[in-house]
């Protein structure tokens, strides 16, 4: 079959690698019909993770099963499904507590698995023509309709992106029905962060980030836009809620009482906006979140930065100020999306109409645009999701 594969670093092929068999009784093999690029799939592309040449990418597959082991019972041959990024084998203690990004099962040498991820197991990834998909009931979410039809792209992006933006604002940020929000980075994380945070009932969701294209998404979205090229945004943040009128007796809570970082160790340093700044999402939430509140970190950092920037080293460390998150006892949650505690209810979500993340795919190509789309993709610019079709 073909793949898009990793070849060094801003460089992917599109070449032939064997197909996957069912290896385990509990296996299935799953064609894919649509495959997203992620920011995450950039880490690597760029560099930073040290990727080894042959990887097979991407984490966000949406199929057509193909074939099952002996043991499969909820999937057969032609049931249509989307698969999590963060694959799990249902039944450890971490999986019992719904806790499936941390599986202690799926990566014998730590916590959780993600196929084609470096250090994230030996999955090879899902932007390719078939997908090995292990403990497949577990695993494998059926949905109605056919391959193609006006769901596709709400569907894929039931793999990572809406599950993540969803697990951001409604766990890891707590975002209640009347709270003010504000999200770091307008990528489709971001965006579907913010998104997500409307339909929990935020009064006002503000959209950081310093992109055209991608604030226009947002405002589409229902967020409010602000562009840190005009200045502080948490500055601007507290302009626009003093300019709506704080509620008397709120004057000393002039900020968000949700922030969530949607960018990770890859920030722009405002001040220098052609570098990396590692802090620079954490030091900007800790000003501008209410005390009380809750900083919800849904962008990744790694473990270890190949080629560390400002703020950040190669062991993962970062500069974080503390001393402002305990003065203002503000809630720090961190994490990878677990995807399967969400997928099934916003996968009802869409087929009732209720939310339709698909509005933020930007382009569509086939297996072989790969390169191009990464190319594209990777500045950062017009392209804020990209599906491929096998
Ligand atoms: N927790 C999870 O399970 C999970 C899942 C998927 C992706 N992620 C991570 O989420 C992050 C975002 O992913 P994406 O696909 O949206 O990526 P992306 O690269 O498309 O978007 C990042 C956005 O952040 C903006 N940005 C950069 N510096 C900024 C700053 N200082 N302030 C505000 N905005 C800034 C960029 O302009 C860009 O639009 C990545 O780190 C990705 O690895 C996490
Ligand atoms: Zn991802
Ligand atoms: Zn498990």
């Amino acid at each position: 079959m073909r793949a898009v594969v990793y070849r060094d670093v801003r460089s992917v092929d599109v070449c032939e690698v064997p197909d996957p068999e069912v290896q385990e009784e509990t296996d299935a093999v799953v064609r894919i019909t649509s495959t997203a690029l992620c920011g995450t799939d950039l880490h690597m592309y760029d560099g930073r993770t040290g990727a080894q040449p042959g990887l097979v990418l991407g984490h966000e597959p949406l199929g057509v099963v193909e074939r099952v082991g002996s043991a499969v019972q909820t999937v057969r041959p032609g049931t249509r499904v989307v698969i999590p990024t963060h694959l799990f084998c249902g039944v450890c203690a971490m999986c019992a507590r719904g806790l499936s990004a941390l599986c202690l099962r799926a990566r014998p040498d730590g916590l959780g698995a993600a196929y084609g991820y470096v250090g994230m197991g030996p999955y090879p990834g899902a932007q390719a023509e078939l997908l090995r998909v292990p403990w497949a009931d577990a695993n494998c979410l059926p949905l109605p309709g056919e391959p193609g039809d006006a769901y596709e792209d709400d569907f894929v992006l039931l793999a990572d992106a809406f599950v993540t933006g969803w697990h951001a604002a409604a766990t890891l940020a707590d975002v209640r029905a009347g709270d003010t929000v504000a999200v770091f980075g307008a990528g489709t994380i971001g965006l579907l962060a913010a998104y997500a945070a409307g339909l929990l009932g935020a009064r006002t969701v503000y959209s950081v980030d310093h992109v055209d294209a991608r604030l226009g998404k947002a405002e589409e979205l229902g967020a409010v836009p602000m562009d840190f090229r005009q200045g502080d945004p948490v500055e601007q943040i507290r302009a626009d809620r003093a300019r709506r009128g704080l509620p008397l007796g709120e004057e000393k809570l002039p900020g968000v009482d949700k922030v969530i970082d949607a960018v990770g160790f890859q920030a722009h340093d405002r001040a220098h906006p052609d570098r990396e700044r590692a802090d620079q999402v954490l030091a900007d939430a800790a000003r501008l979140v209410n005390p009380g509140g809750a900083v919800a970190v849904a962008g990744v950092y790694p473990e270890s930065d190949s080629t560390p920037q400002a703020g950040g080293s190669a062991d993962g460390h970062l500069d974080a100020p503390w001393g402002t998150f305990f003065a203002k006892a503000v809630a720090l949650r961190f994490g990878r999306t677990h995807d399967r505690r969400y997928t099934r209810l916003l996968r009802d979500l869409v087929t009732a109409g209720r939310a339709r993340p698909g509005r933020i795919v930007t382009h569509h190509g086939s297996l072989a645009d790969a390169p191009g789309c990464y190319q594209r993709f990777d500045r950062r610019q017009d392209v804020i999701k990209a599906v491929l079709h096998p």
